[in-house]
């Protein structure tokens, strides 16, 4: 099962977010993604109200879901949700394929709940906390969740510049997730989204990220396999596998 493979490796990831797609033919952006080198699909939900910006639902997971193949293999859509409330959208996402769905905390005022319906809906959870946002959230979470995904921008939009200050964080939640895996032996991975480009990707995988969203910085281009390398000779240089 996805959920199993996803959790036991710890290699990096690269998860291109189609936000930064030509919407127009968004099965080949995702296809073309794939075929270039890409890992996951990030899929950012954004509902005009916990953030500032409307995007795509459930139905265009469903239909993004057959270009969605890697090696012959379903890849992993990673569903960015930012959206206030969130479970009720949630079955319809793990019924349109995705693999992994994430949420803001502060979007759902039972926590744990939210957690135990994204996995009993057989996908897997994650926890994405803003910049400003302490990581509070984890300290009763851990066993539920098998992503962390801290943003490095301020939710709403693509295009914008990396916060630094994330860098510290990420490296708060490394230590963290190493004492768990130590303690546990269970693998949760650290994900990273905003303003991640090749000149600045091996500085956030050195401070501790391993799962790397790029929205503008691969579509932006025409080549996607060319950024795509760029970003992983950089991640083969940063000291960290
Ligand atoms: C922002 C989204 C990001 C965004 C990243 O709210 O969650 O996934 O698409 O785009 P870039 O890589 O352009 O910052
Ligand atoms: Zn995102």
């Amino acid at each position: 099962m996805e959920s199993q493979k996803t959790s036991s490796n710890s290699q990096f990831v690269i998860a291109p977010s189609i936000l930064s797609a030509d919407f127009a033919c968004l099965g080949k952006e995702v296809q073309d993604v794939l075929v270039a080198g890409a890992d996951w699909i990030h899929f950012d939900v954004m509902d005009n109200h916990y953030v500032p910006n409307l995007t795509i639902g459930p139905l265009v997971c469903e239909a993004i879901r057959p270009y969605a193949i890697k090696d012959g293999k379903p890849a992993v859509i990673d569903v960015h949700l930012m959206i206030e409330p969130v479970d009720r959208i949630v079955p319809d996402f793990a019924k349109a394929g995705a693999n992994l769905i994430s949420f803001h905390p502060e979007a759902s005022p039972h926590v744990n709940r939210t957690l135990n319906l994204i996995r009993d809906q057989g996908c897997q959870a994650g926890l994405v906390f803003n910049p400003a946002t302490p990581l509070d959230h984890l300290d009763h979470t851990l066993e539920l969740i098998d992503l962390v995904l801290l943003m490095s921008v301020n939710p709403g939009f693509g295009g914008q510049s990396f916060i630094p200050s994330t860098l510290n964080k990420i490296a708060q939640v490394r230590a963290r997730l190493d004492r768990y895996q130590a303690e546990t032996g269970r693998h949760i991975r650290l994900e990273v989204d905003g303003g991640i480009k090749v000149d600045n990707i091996a500085e956030v995988a050195k401070a501790g990220a391993d799962t790397f969203v790029a929205g503008s910085a691969i579509y932006g281009k025409e080549n996607y396999a060319q950024v795509i390398d760029a970003m992983r000779a950089e991640l083969g240089k940063s000291g960290r596998s």
